[in-house]
């Protein structure tokens, strides 16, 4: 059978699903990735302004970063990859989507249990109180609480915790799981790589939508080599038809 076929029947079986998404899902909406030829930032690593030593440093400069990717995102919508796992959750009867991606565009796209994993780029919080509001960064960077102390980003930086509670649910569901779809993610940052591998430690069948093999290639039943935005609407097509 085709590989897309045979994910499509055991989607369609499914009474549990979880799916966990990274950057590529974004790609096609013109959000660029992080890892790969776009991923570079004014000769800047990712790697080098996602963390609480360069807000340190320089926390105008991760600021400036941030407003950046905020007016990249303000400037795209949702794709076909999103309004399919948006769909998809309708047709399944206990479904979360789990997002390393701090875009929001999954919302947008209609997707309700959207537990995100590593923050939201239009939040923000303070970083004497903890809390978080929305906002949108403007021109004085680095910005300010009304009680005086400095806002930072609500994004999980390198080498800082995920909030326990959310990567807690994202563990059970994926232990309920019968199918665990992973898509656009490279499966190299940890705790969200190591989902997959729960979710066929306890019986899932593991679906990677990906153009290349990653590290999670190797659990997965199905993999399908596409980009999103063309593979999930025919996955989820094939899906509906079959329920
Ligand atoms: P990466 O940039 O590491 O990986 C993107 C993946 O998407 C790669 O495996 C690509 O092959 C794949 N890809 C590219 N275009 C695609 C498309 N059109 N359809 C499907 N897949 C496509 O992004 P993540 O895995 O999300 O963390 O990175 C994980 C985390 O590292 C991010 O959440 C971020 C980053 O540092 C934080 O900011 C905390």
């Amino acid at each position: 059978m085709d590989p897309l076929d045979a994910a499509a029947a055991a989607l369609a079986r499914a009474r549990s699903v979880v799916v966990l998404t990274g950057a590529g899902v974004s790609a096609e909406s013109g959000v660029p990735t992080f890892r790969g030829p776009d991923g570079l930032w004014k000769n800047h690593r990712p790697e080098e302004l996602a963390t609480p030593q360069a807000f340190q440093q320089d926390p105008a400069l991760v600021w400036e970063w941030y407003r950046w990717r905020q007016q990249v995102v303000s400037g795209c919508g949702p794709n076909p990859g999103h309004y399919a796992l948006a769909a998809l959750e309708e047709l399944i009867e206990h479904f979360a989507l789990v997002t390393q991606n701090v875009d929001g565009l999954h919302r947008r796209a209609g997707s309700r249990t959207v537990l995100e994993l590593h923050g939201n780029l239009f939040q923000a919080r303070c970083t004497r109180e903890g809390t978080v509001r929305d906002f949108t960064a403007g021109d004085a960077l680095p910005p300010h609480c009304e009680c005086g102390a400095m806002l930072r980003p609500h994004i999980v930086w390198f080498g800082e915790p995920l909030d326990r509670l959310t990567i807690e649910e994202a563990f059970v569901c994926a232990q309920n799981a019968d199918v665990c779809l992973v898509a656009g993610t490279s499966g190299v940052v940890a705790p969200a790589s190591m989902i997959p591998m729960h979710a066929a430690s306890h019986r899932a069948a593991v679906i990677e939508v990906n153009p290349h093999d990653t590290p999670l290639t190797g659990v997965a039943r199905y993999a399908l080599r596409g980009n999103s935005g063309e593979v999930l609407p025919r996955l989820v097509d094939e899906v509906r038809r079959r329920r």
